[in-house]
């Protein structure tokens, strides 16, 4: 069934993010994507405190000229680990430079756990779940909602490393070192359904690891083409630019992202990484609403969680040591080209149309 002549269906996604820059990213690519229909955002605390999350998220929604899309506040803390925040890599307020309007926005009342349950419940074989931060809200979902794993049409996860460096330890990924608890609980979960079949192959979580998404490296280059496809203005930036440099981009939207982005890139660039900026979370975004996007293996997935130097590592079996079934579609590869093209033709005409709304 199709809503128009030409439009896609458009797909329902929820979103659990710890908006910081890059989730910012994701969240505008679903905005501004016909084929999506976000139902829904719910928070973590990770690259901010939770709070924080929240206020990014209203904002940005305030920012895009998006609909009430109903936005709740999650865990502030992981299920057993302390919590931990990364104001040195998203900026103090988890945004970079950038600037968000004000607006009446206002959380729901229920939290981001029970925002996943009734959003599963209310399009159940539906809906499409997105985690772009730790998934302490999502193991708690599934802890009041087992059945979650089989409500759900699609689950993407933007976590862990495979066979591949992590960026928090030697061996972990952000997201899953925050509360590895919370993803060996969801990789579990959905391990339990695959054995009852109660859930079909596509439905086992595709994971969107670094080894994936640092193919996406997103330059001032490439950035520049986006305020093109804007109609919009702007100084392209370089590492040559005094710190913090504010974006001179007529458009409010390119102006935020151009913002945003410029700490993450001085961020990589201290670390060594040159002057770009991985984006993990729009990647995981856009595999949400077409997995075609990569290339997946299917494996058994678990997590570290006892280890003295290896805590929150995520460990791909892929010689079937274990026996277990499949819990998980590891993204093994990716056109980097592909994913810019896709992003900056949804975003670009997306704040364009702002801009003259
Ligand atoms: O490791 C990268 C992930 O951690 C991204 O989701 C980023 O936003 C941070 O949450
Ligand atoms: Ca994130």
């Amino acid at each position: 069934m199709s809503v128009g002549d030409d439009q896609p269906t458009a797909l329902p996604v929820f979103a659990d993010v710890d908006t910081g820059v890059d989730d910012a990213m994701a969240l505008v690519y679903l905005l501004a994507s016909a084929d999506a229909d976000l139902v829904g955002i719910g928070a973590t605390g990770g690259n901010v405190d939770v709070d924080q999350v929240c206020r990014n998220n209203l904002g940005l929604l305030e920012l895009c000229g998006a609909p009430e899309i109903p936005v709740s506040r999650g865990a502030d803390q992981p299920l057993s680990a302390a919590m931990r925040t990364a104001e040195d890599t998203h900026g103090p307020a988890g945004l970079g430079y950038a600037e968000l309007p004000l607006h009446h926005r206002e959380l729901t009342s229920y939290d981001s756990a029970e925002a996943w349950v009734r959003a599963a419940h209310a399009l159940p074989g539906e809906l499409i779940g997105l985690v772009t931060g730790p998934m302490t809200n999502l193991a708690l979902a599934v802890r009041d909602e087992p059945n979650l794993p089989s409500l759900l049409r699609r689950l993407v996860i933007m976590g862990g490393s495979f066979d591949y460096r992590g960026n928090t330890t030697p061996v972990a990924e952000w997201n899953i070192s925050v509360d590895p608890e919370a993803a060996a609980e969801v990789f579990d979960a959905w391990g339990r359904a695959a054995d009852a079949d109660a859930i079909a192959p596509h439905q086992l979580p595709i994971v969107c690891g670094l080894n994936l998404t640092e193919n996406i490296a997103l330059t001032p280059k490439v950035l520049s083409r986006l305020a093109t496809a804007a109609d919009t203005a702007t100084t392209a930036m370089s590492v040559l630019d005094a710190r913090g440099t504010r974006s001179t981009a007529d458009n409010h939207v390119i102006r935020a992202l151009e913002d945003a982005m410029r700490f993450y890139f001085e961020f990589h660039f201290d670390q060594g990484e040159g002057y770009l900026a991985h984006l993990h979370d729009p990647l995981a975004a856009a595999v949400a609403l077409d997995p075609g996007l990569i290339q997946t293996r299917a494996t058994t997935v678990d997590v570290e969680l006892t280890g003295t130097l290896t805590r929150g590592m995520t460990i791909a079996d892929w010689s079937r040591r274990w026996g277990r079934e499949s819990n998980a579609h590891v993204g093994v590869g990716v056109d980097p080209e592909a994913f810019f093209d896709r992003f900056i033709e949804r975003v670009g005409p997306f704040a364009r149309r702002l801009a003259h709304s």
